[in-house]
């Protein structure tokens, strides 16, 4: 499908014989579009994340491909990587308080990622970057754009870092987990500013929460120690959850609406480590409707009547199709 601006298949990071971090990641966006990748902690969502930006640690291993706009991510050598980094792809991190440089203005941090991309006027990149800070919702731009990080709140602080991914027009904005530290009320607005200033890019947005790929996503991708077990539109992963983990994972969100009454449920058990997985399905020590068929992986595959992919031989809402997303695509 060629109006697919971001196109990721088979992505793969290993640490070595039988330390697979990342086993077969696929996934697409459309300009525009948000995806967002979910799982507990432990999946393989922020080494994914590395991997596309080239920020992987030494150590690892990464295959696959990953095309943006045409361009392939994978692969490339430190100098290409430079200009890839910020003209094509940036990233937005928890913690801004590290990612930003405590002794510059939060202005001069953002006309610096400009000068880099070839803006060299700095008149005119002075004024972008007031209205950078204006457009994330940072009040008072033009006089907040000479203070110093620490002279502003975390949400503040965050709404820079956003604006700094922003400054270079990048195709990709990779956000891994960009609203965890801030209380709730700044996380929405900080999500909604996010969709409103990223409407020219395809955001890959990384959460443990379901209720924030609620609010933000089009597409959601459900990653589970490593590999991918169910992806599709929102409306139909949410509505129509066919993975046994995608269901756990939304039943332990709260809904507003209902009073607290006692404890969520969770999931009980643990996402295996890397060195204790093995060829089966990843999730069967978990899983409610593991069987003897479980002990082999099942296959990415598309569900029948729906847009949905899904990774078990026995999902929930009838049958997922027995062909690989693969061979479906192909
Ligand atoms: N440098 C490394 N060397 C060896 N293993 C690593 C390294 N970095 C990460 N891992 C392992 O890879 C797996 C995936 O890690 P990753 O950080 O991508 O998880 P995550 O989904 O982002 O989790 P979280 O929600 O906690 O951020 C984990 O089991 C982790 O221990
Ligand atoms: S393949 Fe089996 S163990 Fe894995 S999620 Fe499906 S039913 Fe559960
Ligand atoms: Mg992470």
């Amino acid at each position: 499908m060629n109006d697919m601006l971001l196109d990721v298949r088979d992505l793969r990071v290993s640490f070595g014989p039988g330390k697979d971090a990342v086993t077969g990641l696929t996934l697409r966006a459309r300009r525009g579009e948000t995806v967002a990748l979910v799982g507990e902690s432990g999946c393989g969502k922020t080494l994914s994340a590395l991997a596309l930006a080239g920020l992987q640690p030494r150590e690892a291993a990464v295959s696959g491909s990953a095309e943006l706009g045409g361009v392939q991510l994978l692969g490339r050598t430190e100098r290409q990587l430079r200009r890839i980094r910020g003209n094509l792809v940036s990233m937005v991190f928890q913690d801004a308080s590290t990612a930003l440089n405590p002794l510059m203005t939060v202005g001069a941090q953002i006309e610096e990622v400009m000068a880099i991309h070839g803006t060299h006027d700095r008149r005119a990149r002075r004024k972008r970057s007031v209205e950078l800070l204006a457009a994330v919702g940072v009040p008072d731009a033009a006089n907040r754009a000479r203070s110093h990080p620490h002279q502003l709140s975390g949400g503040m602080r965050q709404r820079v870092m956003i604006a700094i991914a922003l400054a270079g027009s990048p195709d990709l904005v990779i956000a891994d987990e960009p609203t965890t530290a801030l209380d709730v009320t700044v996380q929405a607005q900080v999500l909604a500013l996010l969709r409103e200033s990223t409407r020219d890019a395809a955001v890959l947005f990384i959460t443990h929460d379901m209720g924030v790929v609620a609010e933000i996503a089009d597409q959601v991708v459900v990653m589970y120690a490593g590999t991918v077990v169910e992806s599709g539109p929102i409306a139909e992963v949410l509505e129509r959850p066919h993975h046994p983990y995608t269901a756990a994972l939304l039943a332990s969100v709260p809904d507003p609406d209902v009073p607290q009454a006692g404890e969520l449920p969770t999931i009980p058990g643990r996402v295996p480590p890397l060195g204790e997985r093995d060829a089966g399905c990843p999730f069967r020590d978990r899983c409610p409707k593991s069987q003897d068929r479980c002990r082999e992986r099942p296959p990415l595959g598309p569900v029948a009547g729906g847009e949905s992919a899904v990774a078990c031989w026995y999902p929930e809402h009838g049958e997922g199709s027995s062909r690989t997303v693969e061979e479906a695509t192909r």
